[in-house]
């Protein structure tokens, strides 16, 4: 037996891979003290997002830039550190965003938050337009030489890209990216150095990318985390407590269902799953045939997204959903509407314990029955709930559903790229 054990430890050894478990906390302070009136103010931003997320990639082929215009900022920041010595950065996590992106000084034009400051760091270097990752930001192929000086070294890649209302200016640079106790070198990121128009939507600091693209978390770091990652976010009634990032295959729910993960080649960051039904209580929601189907010409079928605020369904699938929902419910004085949501009942009259819980049904016998501060949600100033999601806003291609925070509050999200699937477990993160 001895001669076998060695070899055993060596490969051990060998695969060890990485885990790190980071804090998530939210975005911003309550911008009111009722979570309802906090959830409404926060979504404001989500047609933006639903227009980023279902508009498709103007062109094929290499160039196609799976960053898009529209984006809106992601409600949950991680604590990270960049360069040597690390700065200290709070990144948005973005789920449907492949670049990590920073503030960089000088900047008189980025959010006056503490910016990451290039020339403190040892290991800051700017990346050459040669450099793989600089036409999938630039959205066209460099030159193979200076036109005019075949001798010159090629320029530094720069990149500009619109965020909500605003657009920056960037250098693609590469340096230490620090997650927990992980330290990755030759990270690349967008060194932010201007920015136009009003910066009060955008990450105050930066991005984490967490799509599936290869500027993405996951593809720069190789098997150093196993192609795997999840979170818990914090549910909004606790602002002050935080959830976590978990990165790496060590610590995974065991108890995690997994839905396959759908590729769509035109959005190739977003993470599609395939939703196969929606229950209201016990009853199944009655859906057009075909409201669910997976399309990759046209975007269709369903998101999950670390940065919509409230789950959004197609005009067809919402009201259905809608439908069941209100027979459950059956409110005496009806129904009235609050923000985006449409389905907002008197609890003087109907015990908000009462209303059913909703499922999201998905393929692989995933059976996602939504915790009930995901499915409704309480005005603390009146006696009102209302149904916590809403129909895809009319003005954009909507074909998308989007699986959004709201819902996934107090639940852990493992996105295993590495196997193409997507688990859920229930966890109490706060
Ligand atoms: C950068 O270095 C300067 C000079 O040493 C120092 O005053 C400043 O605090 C540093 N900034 C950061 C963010 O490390
Ligand atoms: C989605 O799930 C349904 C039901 O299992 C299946 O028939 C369909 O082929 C799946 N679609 C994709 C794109 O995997």
């Amino acid at each position: 037996m001895a001669p076998t054990r060695l070899p055993l430890l060596l490969l051990l050894a060998a695969t060890v891979a990485a885990a790190a478990d980071l804090s998530v906390y939210h975005n911003v302070h309550p911008p009111s003290a009722s979570p309802l009136e906090s959830i409404i103010a926060l979504a404001r931003d989500d047609d933006a997002r639903l227009l980023f997320l279902s508009s498709k990639a103007a062109s094929t082929g290499t160039a196609s830039a799976p960053v898009a215009s529209g984006q809106t900022p992601p409600s949950y920041v991680v604590r990270a550190g960049l360069g040597s010595p690390a700065q200290p950065m709070l990144l948005a996590l973005d789920t449907s965003a492949d670049a990590t992106w920073a503030h960089c000084s000088p900047c008189g034009t980025c959010p006056a938050s503490s910016l990451f400051v290039p020339a403190n760091s040892s290991s800051y270097a700017p990346l050459p337009c040669s450099s793989s990752m600089c036409p999938i930001l630039q959205g066209q192929p460099c030159p193979d030489r200076d036109p005019f000086d075949s001798a010159a070294p090629l320029p530094s890649c720069a990149f500009s890209k619109p965020f909500a209302d605003a657009s920056f200016q960037a250098a693609l640079a590469s340096d230490w990216l620090h997650l927990g106790k992980d330290s990755i070198p030759n990270y690349a990121f967008g060194c932010v150095g201007s920015v136009s128009g009003p910066t009060s939507d955008l990450p105050k600091q930066g991005l984490l990318g967490l799509g599936r693209g290869p500027m993405a978390l996951l593809s720069q770091v190789g098997n150093m985390y196993n192609g795997v990652f999840s979170y818990c976010l914090p549910s909004y009634k606790s602002y002050y407590f935080s959830g976590s990032l978990r990165l790496g295959a060590a610590g995974q729910p065991r108890s995690a269902r997994y839905t396959p993960m759908l590729k769509n080649p035109h959005r190739s960051s977003l993470y599609y799953v395939n939703v196969t039904g929606l229950s209201v209580g016990r009853s199944p929601v009655k859906v057009p045939a075909g409201s669910f189907a997976f399309d990759p010409s046209t975007g269709a079928g369903t998101v999950v997204d670390s940065g919509t605020v409230i789950t959004r369904w197609t005009a067809p699938v919402y009201a259905a959903l809608r439908e069941e929902f209100r027979r459950h419910v059956a409110a005496p004085s009806g129904y009235t509407s609050l923000g985006a949501f449409d389905t907002c009942f008197n609890t003087d009259e109907v015990a908000a314990g009462g209303a059913p819980a909703v499922t999201i049904h998905m393929d692989g016998g995933v059976d996602l029955a939504l915790p009930m501060e995901n499915t409704l949600i309480h005005s603390s100033a009146t006696p009102l709930a209302c149904l916590a999601m809403a129909e895809a806003p009319q003005n954009v291609n909507s074909v998308v559903n989007v699986v959004a925070n709201l819902q996934q509050q107090n639940l852990r999200v493992v996105f295993d790229v590495a196997n193409s699937r997507v688990g859920f477990a229930r966890e109490s993160c706060n």
